[in-house]
């Protein structure tokens, strides 16, 4: 089992996973798009421990003990950092249909 917090809270997931798929299948969190799987769309994209990161390109067992923060859990958030700011923008352009890789000059 490997140990994360998604959102501020502590979960637990099976190491075979990839992040994407815990946070969609397991904790139902549906922001987290699978748009290419591969790593080129970004729709994917979550922060981790303040940067952004493409959640379908790695297992969970690289994220033991990290923090994940998806769109559900900025609510929570205080202040909203750069990563917050380009990730939000980056979302609301694929929602709308506009491909643009920010994730690929932020990595
Ligand atoms: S689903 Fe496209 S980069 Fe992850």
């Amino acid at each position: 089992m490997v140990t994360l917090v998604v959102n501020g809270k502590q979960v637990n997931g099976k190491e075979t996973r990839k992040l994407m798929d815990f946070l969609r299948e397991d904790l139902r969190i549906t922001s987290v798009k699978n748009g290419c799987n591969q790593g080129a769309c970004g729709a994917c994209n979550v922060i981790v421990d303040g940067k952004v990161v493409r959640a379908c390109m790695q297992p969970l067992t690289n994220f033991a003990n990290k923090s994940i923060l998806t769109v559900e859990g900025f609510s929570e958030q205080k202040e909203i950092s750069p990563a917050m700011l380009v990730t939000l923008l980056h979302w609301w352009f694929l929602e709308k249909g506009w491909h643009i890789p920010l994730g690929n000059t932020l990595s």
